[in-house]
């Protein structure tokens, strides 16, 4: 079902919600990134998307995480991360929810925290092989600062920077 833009309503999750982002990443991520990294894949067949989500729940109690709902199921989220690392983080929409602007509100709502709370320059990280989410930011005012591999998984990264006004 694609949502009407209009009908979804955006908001700070709330603490015991966290597991519903944490969820939503992993069956994210095993839809658009597993076919392209084998790392990825590997992880994914060894532990069940579960217990991914549940040793990754540590992780989304940091900084702020929003979530879009559409009659009231979590259809996607971003993550603002504030203290010694200033990024954008963790944006997932459900793939039937695409295209009709959810992405850019959750980018955008990330993004405002960050300058809200007087942050002026923002990081984000990103798969060099995500094309379409570095076209997504570049056309956003982003830009590629630099290249380097994930230390764990060994996927080729991007790290791309924002000044925030
Ligand atoms: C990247 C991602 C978050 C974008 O989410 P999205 O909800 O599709 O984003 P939007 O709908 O806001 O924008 C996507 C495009 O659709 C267009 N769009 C926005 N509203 C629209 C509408 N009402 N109708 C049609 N198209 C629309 C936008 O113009 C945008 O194109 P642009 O980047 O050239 O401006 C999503 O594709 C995703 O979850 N991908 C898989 C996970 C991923 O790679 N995440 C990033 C990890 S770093």
């Amino acid at each position: 079902m694609t949502p009407s833009s209009d009908r979804i309503v955006y908001r700070p999750l709330k603490k015991h919600e966290l597991i519903s982002a944490a969820r939503l990443k992993f069956s994210v991520i095993a839809e658009a990134w597993a076919p392209h990294v084998y790392p990825i894949r590997q992880l994914l067949t060894r532990r069940s998307p579960e217990s991914e989500a549940r040793g990754n729940l540590p992780i989304w109690r940091r900084g702020r995480v929003f979530g879009a709902f559409a009659s009231g199921t979590l259809v996607g989220v971003s993550r603002a991360i504030f203290g010694y690392h200033n990024e954008v983080s963790d944006l997932w929409v459900f793939a039937p929810s695409r295209e009709c602007g959810i992405g850019s509100m959750l980018f955008g709502r990330a993004e405002a925290e960050l300058r809200r709370r007087g942050i002026r320059t923002a990081r984000l990280y990103t798969a060099a092989f995500n094309s379409h989410a570095i076209a997504f930011y570049r056309a956003r005012g982003w830009r590629i600062e630099r290249r380097n591999m994930h230390r764990t998984s060994h996927v080729r990264r991007v790290r791309m920077i924002k000044r925030l006004r």
